[in-house]
């Protein structure tokens, strides 16, 4: 029996790893971090896989099919999370894989392909500031200068992996060869309010938005907040809330559009000081690759235009880019099929958060289920999901892994 009481009783298990009190931060290489992993490591044995922490810190598990060593259909999701997260996201997705074959090893069923399950160690890019650290390592693009980036506190990446105990020197050799990996499919909450007001709980991703992500600094002058006239001034931080809201009306002028901007800080930072130094990031995702380049093009320009009305500096760094990544009609086709098989009404929709399906698309095809979440709310701790909608998911993965078997 699957049973989504024990999944979403290991969500909340997990959600006790967290660096925040009272909330959920979970971040990639941090001790949280890896009490959690640790957890998933022993439940993942326990459904009869094989597991261990690799080079980059993700949770790898494989349960042989009907002979050792074929090729295998990877399941999974991450472990991180954002700041003052939700307790499922990411994490229902890895939990319900693990409970899938906890069903097949328990009816002692091997399948003609081997099943991974892996629970990567950073989707969100909290900690290094770049996203899909964990699938980009299995799916060999990750670009090894990151491992000099730093997080907030000054640590580089290479440091935070031999804290943690790994050897980054052994990332590319968990890298997967095409051919190794058929498939992969993913089931994560869908983070948005489309299947709550249609009363569904489950549809089939179609494609997952690109992005691009931005960190700005601009630089005026710091002075005195009492004494220096407002036409003399170079404010960094005045400068940075218009280019918030150029962003904000770029993002606007297409209903296919978002722009976010979740960071800002003003230096040196004290109530009596004009800022002389601001930094912010910028997020915009779209469904096309044209439009998010446009976007991010005036979006920058803009950025420039306040900076010289302003006599301030400015730096703009791209931090990260991702195309839009679609799913493969073979594999959403299957996915349709075991929603209706399991009496649901098909719906399909696109994904515009990011997801690790987007790094494994390099090597394989790729599907995704989304499964409802109350109010369309995430990265929020207010996150939530049934225990009849868990079942839902779960129920569905698995009619998709077993007729996996029959389609290939
Ligand atoms: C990940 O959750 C993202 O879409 O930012
Ligand atoms: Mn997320
Ligand atoms: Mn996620």
């Amino acid at each position: 029996m699957l049973s989504a009481e024990r999944i979403l009783a290991r969500c909340e298990s997990l959600a006790q790893h967290s660096e925040l009190a009272g909330g959920l931060t979970r971040v990639f290489l941090s001790p949280q971090a890896r009490a959690a992993t640790d957890k998933v490591l022993g439940w993942m044995r326990e459904a009869g896989m094989q597991a261990s922490l690799d080079a980059i810190g993700n949770a790898a598990a494989r349960y042989e099919g009907e002979r050792p060593g074929l090729p295998c259909l990877m399941l999974g999701s991450h472990l991180d999370t954002v700041r003052d997260a939700g307790k499922y996201d990411g994490m229902l997705g890895v939990i319900s894989a693990i409970e899938c074959v906890d069903f097949l090893n328990r009816q002692k069923r091997r399948l003609p392909f081997a099943i991974e399950v892996v629970g990567f160690g950073d989707e969100e890019g909290v900690r290094f500031g770049t996203t899909l650290l964990g699938s980009r390592a299995v799916a060999g693009t990750l670009d090894l200068s990151v491992l000099d980036a730093r997080d907030p506190q000054g640590n580089s990446m290479a440091d935070a992996l031999r804290a943690f105990g790994l050897d980054p020197k052994r990332i590319p050799e968990i890298a997967r060869k095409k051919g190794e990996v058929l498939a992969y499919a993913e089931l994560h909450i869908e983070q948005g309010p489309v299947l709550e007001a249609e009363g569904l709980a489950v549809g089939v991703v179609t494609a997952i938005n690109g992005f691009s992500r931005l960190r700005v600094t601009l630089r005026g002058a710091a002075g005195h907040a009492g004494t220096v006239p407002m036409h003399l001034r170079r404010d960094a931080l005045a400068g940075a809330a218009e280019c918030v809201l150029a962003t904000e009306q770029v993002a606007k002028s297409d209903p296919e559009l978002v722009g976010t901007v979740g960071r800002i800080e003003a230096r040196p930072g004290a109530i009596n000081v004009i800022p002389g130094e601001a930094m912010f990031t910028v997020d915009v995702r779209a469904p096309r690759d044209e439009l998010r380049n446009a976007a991010i093009s005036k979006i920058k320009s803009q950025i420039q235009q306040v900076s010289k009305q302003r006599n301030l500096t400015c730096e703009i760094e791209s931090l990260q880019e991702f195309g839009v990544t679609a799913c493969s009609p073979r594999l959403m086709a299957q996915m349709d099929q075991a929603v209706k098989r399991q009496g649901h009404r098909l719906r399909r929709l696109p994904s515009g958060a990011g997801h690790d399906g987007m790094a494994l698309g390099a090597i394989t095809d790729i599907c995704m289920l989304f499964v409802r979440c109350k109010g369309g709310i995430s990265h929020n701790p207010a996150e939530s999901i049934t225990e009849g909608d868990a079942a839902a998911g779960v129920q569905v993965l698995l009619d998709f892994i077993e007729h996996f078997a029959l389609q290939r």
